[in-house]
């Protein structure tokens, strides 16, 4: 089927079934433009609790999915490609969280939600890029365990004060943003500003000016005054960006900063996805109830 057709068949197909596609700032364009919203981990979160439609499409990574599952349990959550993965919430299990629980016992663990829901469901609170400092500042406790990302977690360190056992994850597309990317970057473009995530390495947050989640990024992108900016993130977020913002410039601070397990939902797999209304995210209940009470203190919280 032709692109057009496409489009125009998930048009139909979402009226007729009651769906809403909800789509990350990573996902490939030409998803993001067929989304009904797009947003960060956090926004994504909040709108699946809140979703009355009866089908959630997440086009995202499957902890996103689940994630929106766990909140709307009485609806269909699908992904268009389940294989989509993140490397990042895969380097946390369930068993070894609790054997780290068992090493610091009385610790709270902080779990950011890039992870699985066996993790969450082991985790006393969840956070996303966009809250963990804040959330962390708010705890009682002078040492908790964070999981899954050691950047995040020595950004959090650094900005709470706190002593934080770091679980040792990265994002593989963050973590190749270099210095030196950044320092050409800069050369090229020696009036923008840095913005950079927080799952980038330390010295790559230090050298930035600004450290935001991606929601963030989009937030500060519409007031600030500045005409050009250097992205050090995945570069899903830069079409976004420039078409919310077409006065402005946005350069990746690496234009290979691409995740593949992002980009491997497409119109057409959305399109099969709510035709067929699967592949269908499934979540034990046990697990699901216990990490709903961890991802439910997030968002009560901010
Ligand atoms: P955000 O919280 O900014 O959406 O980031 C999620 C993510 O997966 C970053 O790699």
């Amino acid at each position: 089927m032709e692109q057009d057709q496409l489009r125009k068949e998930i048009g139909r197909l979402k009226q007729e079934k009651g769906a809403v596609i909800f789509a990350h700032n990573y996902q490939p364009a030409e998803v993001q433009d067929i989304a009904d919203v797009v947003g960060d981990s956090l926004e994504l979160s909040r709108l699946a609790a809140e979703a009355e439609a009866r089908i959630i499409v997440l086009a995202g990574v499957y902890f996103m999915a689940e994630t929106a599952k766990i909140l709307a349990p009485d609806k269909k959550v699908i992904i268009p490609d389940p294989q989509a993965g993140c490397p990042l919430a895969d380097m946390a299990s369930r068993a070894d969280l609790i054997e780290m629980k068992n090493k610091f016992p009385g610790r709270k663990v902080v779990s950011y939600v890039n992870t699985t829901a066996g993790v969450k469901a082991e985790t006393d609170i969840c956070c996303t890029s966009a809250n963990a400092v804040k959330l962390v500042n708010s705890l009682p406790d002078e040492e908790i365990i964070f999981v899954p990302d050691r950047n995040l977690a020595s950004y959090v360190r650094l900005k709470t004060g706190k002593r934080i056992i770091a679980w040792n994850g990265y994002c593989p597309i963050h973590e190749e943003i270099r210095l030196e990317h950044l320092l050409t970057a800069r050369a090229s473009h020696p009036e923008a500003p840095i913005w950079a995530h927080p799952e980038c390495r330390p010295e790559v947050l230090e050298s930035a000016d600004r450290v935001l989640s991606t929601g963030q990024m989009m937030k500060e992108a519409r007031t600030t005054s500045v005409r050009e900016v250097i992205v050090a993130t995945e570069t899903g977020l830069l079409h976004r960006l420039s078409r919310e913002n077409p006065d402005k410039k946005f350069y990746p601070a690496r234009a290979e900063a691409i995740c593949q397990e992002m980009k491997k939902n497409s119109v057409e797999k959305v399109y099969l996805s709510l035709l067929e209304e699967k592949p269908e995210i499934e979540v034990d209940e046990e697990t699901a109830a216990r990490a709903r009470a961890a991802i439910n203190r997030m968002i009560q919280f901010v």
